[in-house]
């Protein structure tokens, strides 16, 4: 029988492989006309393509109450000189933040800046921002991948935060090694549910039983003491999160992407939970498009909508 859900769980699935297609990234891209159909789209989650456009929202939202974490975006570049060119951009970001005295965060994918051709690229590049960036006293926040990248992520994270205490990783509730991998780092922690799709095997699917492994992932992490971001917009584990007074701990805080459920953020913010808001920058925005669309198929109208005029409104208006 075909049920609602059962047609949004396929049509999740499939955004989801749509966004690895790079034969569709690359007719995108080689078509202006859809090119700026959809980039007019993406416009509700991304702040821009330049480093500017990201800077200039996150101080608007910073001069709202909410902290910032910028992220360039992009991932699986196989090409040497587009990972140097996106250290490059990262470090500039860095130096803008520290000139300006912005105090966002500053994340980013470890197969942007060389992880698809060589570890030892990524960690290069990674130690050089991060030696930066401690001078600069801004914070970096390493994002977690597809399940066959985690042992080379965890790996270049757990050698490089043994040198730079400003480092911070993401951590994927949905892979049933999590806690484990929870147990053995050390750090400042995301957890988030994850956006890949993974097979049954390795991962959970969204559900309650998710819900409440991502539960007790945030009690594993508190009672290990670390800073943790509860990056989730699901209002059950959020609800959990205040009852349970974890959000008074040291160093826990709400982080949401930019332009989903401000709604949320703003009362989150205004009852004075401390909320971060996660806005990324660049052009490299298709996969990050599809994975918005692909968690919660309903936007699939709003899409729609926002590539018309009447749908493109400004999403920081949306921030209280
Ligand atoms: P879930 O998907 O179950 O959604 C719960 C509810 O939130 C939905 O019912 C809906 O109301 C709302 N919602 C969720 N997504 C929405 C959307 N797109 N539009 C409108 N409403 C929506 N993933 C990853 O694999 N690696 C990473 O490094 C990161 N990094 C990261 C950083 C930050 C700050 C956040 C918030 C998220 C990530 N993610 C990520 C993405 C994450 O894994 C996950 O895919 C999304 O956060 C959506 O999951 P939720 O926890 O919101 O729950």
């Amino acid at each position: 029988m075909i049920t609602t859900t059962n047609v949004e769980e396929q049509f999740s699935k499939t955004m989801k492989s749509i966004a690895r297609r790079a034969d569709l990234k690359a007719f995108v891209e080689q078509t202006p006309a859809i090119y700026q159909l959809l980039q007019r789209a993406a416009a509700k989650y991304v702040t821009g393509e330049n480093r500017q456009d990201g800077l200039e929202v996150g101080r608007k939202l910073a001069d709202k109450g909410y902290a910032i974490s910028l992220e360039y975006i992009g991932e699986n570049t196989t090409d040497i000189q587009d990972c140097e060119h996106a250290a490059l951009e990262l470090t500039l970001l860095i130096h803008t933040l520290a000139q300006h005295g912005i105090p966002a965060r500053v994340s980013f994918d470890l197969s942007h800046i060389g992880l698809s051709i060589d570890s030892e690229l990524a960690y290069k590049n990674l130690t050089a921002m991060a030696a930066l960036a401690r001078q600069a006293d801004v914070e970096l926040f390493v994002s977690m991948e597809e399940s066959a990248k985690t042992d080379a992520i965890l790996s270049i994270y757990t050698k490089a935060a043994a040198v730079y205490p400003n480092l911070g990783i993401t951590l994927q509730a949905q892979l049933n090694r999590t806690a484990q991998d929870l147990t053995d780092i050390s750090g400042r922690i995301r957890i988030v549910k994850g956006a890949y799709q993974e097979t049954e095997k390795i991962a959970m699917p969204r559900s309650s039983a998710l819900n409440e492994r991502y539960i007790q992932l945030i009690e594993q992490a508190i009672r290990k003491g670390h800073r943790l971001s509860i990056a989730t917009h699901d209002e059950s584990i959020i609800d959990q999160v205040i009852k349970r007074g974890w959000i008074h701990e040291p160093g826990v805080e709400f982080e949401m992407l930019y332009g989903i459920r401000p709604d949320l953020s703003s009362r989150l913010k205004k009852a004075g939970y401390p909320v971060r808001i996660y806005l990324t920058f660049g052009r490299e925005w298709y996969l990050y498009l599809c994975h918005r669309i692909a968690e919660y198929p309903p936007n699939v109208f709003q899409t729609i909508l926002d590539m018309t005029e009447a749908g493109a409104a400004d999403p920081v208006q949306n921030y209280e």
